[in-house]
């Protein structure tokens, strides 16, 4: 299959071939980071921007070392360095960064929809790197990667995702990954970091730890979001850990060789355990490193859709 989209906004909008078609070109990225000079010219002469409105170092640096494997120029811009501070628009950031001729922005922000909103008002490519609650469509990949990589498919995988569901763009993207590509997805948090609809996009839902555990391939264990209100939401730590954190003890009740995932940054002794975080079912390292040869996948293949029109359909 051909690769015809500009933008990567989010899984809800790829087909399950598409999601394939990221994964497969994932593979064959990945072996570049293990050779002593570690670039390909696939996007030499392109210049990827990253605009970053909300902190990170994953997703950031991650997205700057796969663009320049692919020998592609990068440049960074963080909102708090930028005119954004001048009061400069999303749209009017975005439109001046086209007309000094750069290919793809890569876009993080704090408004859902906010990636969304560029594609329809830019001609070059927008990849999003989180979006409000939305989507983090990457991360989504790069777990659904690894997950391939360790237990070797997808479907009929037992995943359970677990924690501040409500507040999560990561789990919203997973969901919808791991459903089209024949996964069975649970979510698990106190009810009030629970969203209502979650059922709709294919999840089961428990607030029941034990149940989330029991049958579980793999577990992907969510940060709690206390810049997006989730201490108002639930503002005893203490009692989330002790009703939902991953100890050793919950996982001796799990099956043996479980997979435990989590996008970082971790809260330690909150979300889990530090010996869990660190232990030997443990890919969250592995994660992080897979998710170069992700964004390496998604850079190249949105340059092959450069010429396209905006055609999400939210
Ligand atoms: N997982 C993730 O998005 O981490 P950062 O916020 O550090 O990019």
């Amino acid at each position: 299959m051909i690769w015809t989209k500009k933008d990567l906004l989010g899984l809800e909008y790829l087909t399950k071939e598409e999601i394939e078609l990221i994964l497969t070109t994932a593979e064959s990225f990945k072996e570049v980071s293990t050779r002593d000079i570690k670039k390909v010219p696939a996007l030499r002469g392109k210049t990827v921007v990253n605009l970053f409105y909300e902190p990170s170092t994953r997703t950031r640096v991650s997205f700057e070392v796969a663009a320049k494997r692919l020998s592609a120029d990068v440049i960074n811009i963080a909102s708090e360095t930028s005119s954004v501070r001048k009061g400069e628009t999303l749209i009017d950031t975005g439109t001046n960064i086209e007309a000094l001729k750069a290919d793809i922005i890569v876009v993080r922000h704090n408004a859902s929809g906010a990636a969304n909103m560029l594609a329809r008002h830019v001609s070059i490519s927008v990849v999003n790197a989180g979006d409000g609650w939305h989507e983090h469509p990457t991360q989504a990949l790069l777990d659904i990667f690894t997950l391939k990589e360790k237990l070797g498919r997808i479907e009929g995988l037992k995943v359970s995702i677990i924690g501040d569901i409500a507040h999560s763009r990561v789990a919203r993207s997973n969901i919808w990954g791991l459903t089209k590509l024949g996964a069975q997805v649970k979510v698990c948090a106190p009810k009030i970091l629970i969203p209502p609809g979650i059922e709709q996009m294919g999840a089961v839902v428990t607030d029941d730890i034990e149940e989330a555990l029991e049958d579980a391939d793999a577990i992907n264990i969510l940060r709690m979001q206390f810049e997006r209100d989730a201490e108002t939401a639930f503002p005893e730590q203490l009692e989330y850990f002790k009703n939902f954190g991953i100890t050793q003890e919950r996982l001796k009740k799990a099956k043996k060789d479980i997979v435990v995932m989590h996008p970082g940054p971790i809260n330690r002794g909150i979300e889990m355990e530090s010996s869990v975080a660190d232990g030997l079912n443990s890919v969250i390292l592995e994660q992080v490193t897979n998710g170069i040869a992700v964004r390496m996948a998604v850079l190249f293949l949105v340059s092959q859709g450069h010429d396209k029109k905006y055609e999400n359909t939210d």
